[in-house]
């Protein structure tokens, strides 16, 4: 295929713009891209797609989700709205723990057809590639089964899928004061099993008060490293536990959240190449005052991803576009950052390389928008100016 007369956002150098540009494809990779006017000869008589002057940007990356789970926390949104805190409701008994009681009676099958209406939404955001944790299992058995229902996603719907490790997510009841004893009893023996079984790209955890700490955490980002898998945190969301610093010297394709993140975090992550994934979905729904240190991050060269962190609790947003917009409203990202956060950012934050930015050889995976300039993509709320995604070299709508 060929897409011409395209308003090119290549996401190569900041936006990489090119107005009356050619995208052409071969097969499920881009094959050439530039002006119109260059155009070789060899691509002239394929198929070809006139935008009309569309806007084209790599497919969106969402590279922190919880898309996959049981049910749904309305009523904890109301006990916030009376004035209760989401750590008092984790620590009730709430919280993430009430979707694990969800979760753990779902089937594969039933997990998998929840996880894929949330999988339209953000779809139709224009998210072709979507990482999934799993996190609200909590035994053996039930992480495994979130993670083969994420697997199965991409059977299903247009759509490209990695799945994350969050065993170390929350401390189940039958744990109660005893992570370390949860960390080497179902942790690591789901990572062991998970990865024998291939259902694994990399391990992540909920470094909290009210999860774990470094210390629970070493011994299972040790095994994840020797299993050969990249690691990532949850850090700093709630306060700061020096969880990001502690990744990074795991070296951590990412730490998330970051609210509370100190000058030292920062200067382990921009040392170690550590991508920072913003979430302000969870930032918004928990009310949260402390911002994250977006001046400092930027200033140290840290890459910044956006993500919905979809999920029930924290963060049951599932735009990808509005939480782009929420990046630039409540952190000041500007549009362009943004835009690389859900792009070439968010590719390395999972790890890729051939995704994220529209140049020769990588994944044709796009969007087309009803739209002009990219900054459009962060400006409008709740909007979804998307015309067609392009996955793997076909047009998907
Ligand atoms: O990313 N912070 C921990 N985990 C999720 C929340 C999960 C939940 O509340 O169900 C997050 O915000
Ligand atoms: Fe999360």
């Amino acid at each position: 295929m060929l897409l011409t007369h395209a308003t090119l956002a290549t996401m190569t150098a900041g936006y990489g713009l090119i107005r009356d540009a050619a995208v052409a494809l071969d097969g499920d990779r881009i094959a050439w891209t530039g002006p119109m006017a260059d155009l070789p000869a060899e691509h002239s008589g394929q198929t070809t797609l006139n935008v009309q002057g569309r806007l084209i940007t790599p497919g969106l990356i969402d590279c922190h989700t919880h898309a996959v789970h049981a049910g749904h926390r309305a009523a904890e949104f109301e006990m916030r709205l009376q004035g209760a805190s989401y750590e008092e409701i984790a620590r009730s008994g709430g919280g993430i723990l009430s979707t694990v009681t969800a979760t753990r009676a779902a089937s594969e099958a039933e997990l998998l057809a929840f996880a894929l209406t949330r999988i339209d939404q953000l779809m139709a955001s224009g998210v072709t590639t979507v990482e999934v944790k799993s996190g609200y299992g909590l035994t053996v058995e039930d992480e495994l089964k979130m993670l083969r229902a994420a697997r199965r996603i991409p059977d299903r719907k247009p759509i490209n899928v990695l799945t994350t490790h969050l065993a170390a997510h929350a401390i189940p009841p039958e744990y109660k004061g005893k992570p370390k004893a949860y960390i080497s009893e179902v942790a690591i023996p789901s990572l062991r099993t998970g990865q024998a079984e291939g259902l694994i790209d990399a391990v992540d955890a909920f470094c909290e008060t009210i999860a774990f700490s470094t210390e629970d955490l070493a011994p299972l980002f040790a095994e994840a490293r020797a299993l050969g898998l990249p690691v990532k945190l949850h850090a700093e969301q709630l306060s700061d536990q020096g969880g990001a610093a502690f990744a990074a010297r795991h070296g951590a394709l990412s730490a998330d959240h970051l609210e509370y993140l100190s000058p030292e975090g920062i200067a382990a992550m921009a040392a170690t190449g550590t991508v920072a994934v913003i979430l302000p979905g969870a930032f918004y729904t928990l009310r949260e005052t402390q911002l994250p240190p977006i001046a400092a991050l930027r200033a140290a060269g840290v890459p910044m991803a956006v993500a919905t962190d979809l999920n029930p609790g924290s963060s049951p947003l599932a735009s990808l576009t509005l939480a782009m917009n929420m990046a630039c409203t409540l952190f000041r990202l500007t549009p362009e950052e943004a835009l690389l956060g859900t792009t070439a950012h968010a590719a390395r934050a999972l790890g890729l390389k051939d995704r994220g930015r529209i140049a020769p050889s990588l994944r044709a995976d796009l969007c087309i928008w009803d739209a002009d300039h990219p900054a459009e993509l962060s400006y409008r709320i709740g909007a979804t100016p998307l015309h067609a995604r392009i996955f793997g070299g076909l047009l998907v709508a």
